[in-house]
């Protein structure tokens, strides 16, 4: 049990500090209790707790969609307003389909997702997403949706650091997936541009320049993706500031807010945005949004996040920080069960051999292992996946590793 946290620490109930590995769930990127977030919430609370979207507005809602578009890649300049990372991963692919419908080609229905990828836990998410222990419970799913294969490939890219040398060639699956269906019925493709929840999966090089050409010769529209990767992680504000290529939408949330009120954004283009727009002044214009869109309480909150994310030069921090976060993690190459490591930013994964016949054993004990040593890790399948707080200190990236390392030697 959690009762408390500051900077790079949380407290347990039995009132030990615990370095954070893991920015709470991928998103506490600023650190804990920051002072310009919690005053931030505590003037916003006393101004103005709640405004509705719908016909009306708020200043902050429209000073934090500037201040967004100012840091987001170039033409992705308009911002729907979620409450997280699974909703605004709804929101791009209703406005993938919507856009199309606006723009009179109406039979681009079909949604082209990932093996591996992870888009949160609603039907739409959950449908486009290749995990399986979050699909296979919950019935048929979207109709009208079909994967391309993932990319990870161990064999080959083992031990890569930064971006793997070869599967440029997995894009190509796409072109298979038109030729099933017709580029006429596909309306978009989502991927993460870095893979996080399913184990830390870098893009192979050439990979996302070649998802987005043939997205382009058919006419389909490409979603990043960002919940993970937005705000930081990468060592840049966004993927495409690293890996340079431009897809039509962005999804987030997480590092928005730092984890601290639940927000997420969707970032879309100019093209996108004015399709819907040509209608009469009393007609609503896109027929989706939440109670709680651009809710003040979260704006207030992501101003101070942002704010403090420029003071402080987070958003490129881990790209200061990356390699020497690279040699230590890579440092634990050679101890017990490490099949692979991976890395980009501040951002790592290490892949165990599997216990056989006992799938996520053995990184479970790892967590546990690493807890009873004050450090939280996370754990998807059988890899140990780091991702801290960007204000992370070398001497806690040492501190981090070095109980890895005791942990790896300790387990079965
Ligand atoms: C890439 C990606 N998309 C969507 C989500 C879902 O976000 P949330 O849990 O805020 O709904 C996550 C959460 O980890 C994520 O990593």
């Amino acid at each position: 049990m959690l009762v408390a946290a500051e900077g790079m620490h949380y407290t347990t109930d039995d009132n030990r500090k615990i370095l954070d590995g893991t920015a709470g769930l991928w998103c506490v990127n600023a650190g804990h209790k920051r002072p310009k977030i919690v005053e931030a919430i505590q003037r916003q609370i006393e101004e103005l707790d709640y405004a509705p979207a719908f016909q009306m507005g708020h200043p902050k809602a429209f000073e934090l969609a500037s201040r967004l578009t100012q840091i987001s890649p170039e033409g992705l300049d308009h911002v729907f307003f979620t409450n997280s990372g699974s909703e605004s991963v709804e929101t791009a692919l209703k406005t993938a389909i919507a856009y199309h419908r606006a723009k009179g080609d109406g039979s681009r229905f079909r949604l082209i997702g990932r093996e591996r990828g992870y888009h949160g836990v609603n039907f739409g998410g959950i449908s486009v997403g290749g995990i399986v222990g979050n699909r296979k419970m919950f019935g048929s799913l979207l109709t009208g949706v079909d994967h391309i294969r993932h990319t990870h490939d161990i064999e080959r890219n083992a031990f890569t650091r930064g971006m793997p040398e070869h599967g440029a060639e997995f894009a190509d699956d796409l072109e298979r997936i038109v030729q099933l269906h017709d580029a006429s019925t596909i309306a978009a493709v989502i991927v993460e541009p870095m893979a996080g929840s399913t184990g830390v999966l870098m893009p192979p090089k050439g990979y996302l320049q070649r998802l987005r050409d043939i997205c382009d010769k058919h006419g389909i529209l490409l979603i990043f993706d960002e919940v993970i990767t937005g705000f930081g992680r990468l060592g840049v504000p966004f993927a495409p500031d690293v890996f340079g290529v431009i897809p039509d939408m962005i999804t987030t949330a997480k590092g928005l807010t730092n984890g601290v009120i639940p927000m997420g954004a969707v970032f879309v283009t100019d093209e996108i945005h004015d399709a819907f727009m040509d209608g009469p002044e009393h007609v609503i214009e896109f027929f989706h949004g939440y109670t709680y869109s651009g809710n003040p309480m979260a704006c207030a909150t992501a101003l101070a996040t942002l704010e403090t994310y420029q003071e402080e030069g987070l958003l490129t921090r881990g790209a200061e920080l990356a390699s020497y976060w690279e040699d230590a993690l890579h440092s634990l190459k050679g101890l017990p069960h490490v099949i692979d490591i991976r890395n980009m930013g501040l951002i790592g994964a290490i892949e165990l051999e599997p216990i056989a016949g006992e799938p996520t054993k053995r990184a479970f004990s790892a967590f546990l292992n690493a807890f009873e040593r004050n450090v939280l890790i996370r754990t998807t399948g059988d890899i140990i996946a780091l991702s801290p707080p960007l204000i992370i200190e070398k001497q806690q990236i040492d501190e981090l590793f070095g109980v890895l390392a005791g942990v790896l030697k300790d387990i079965d």
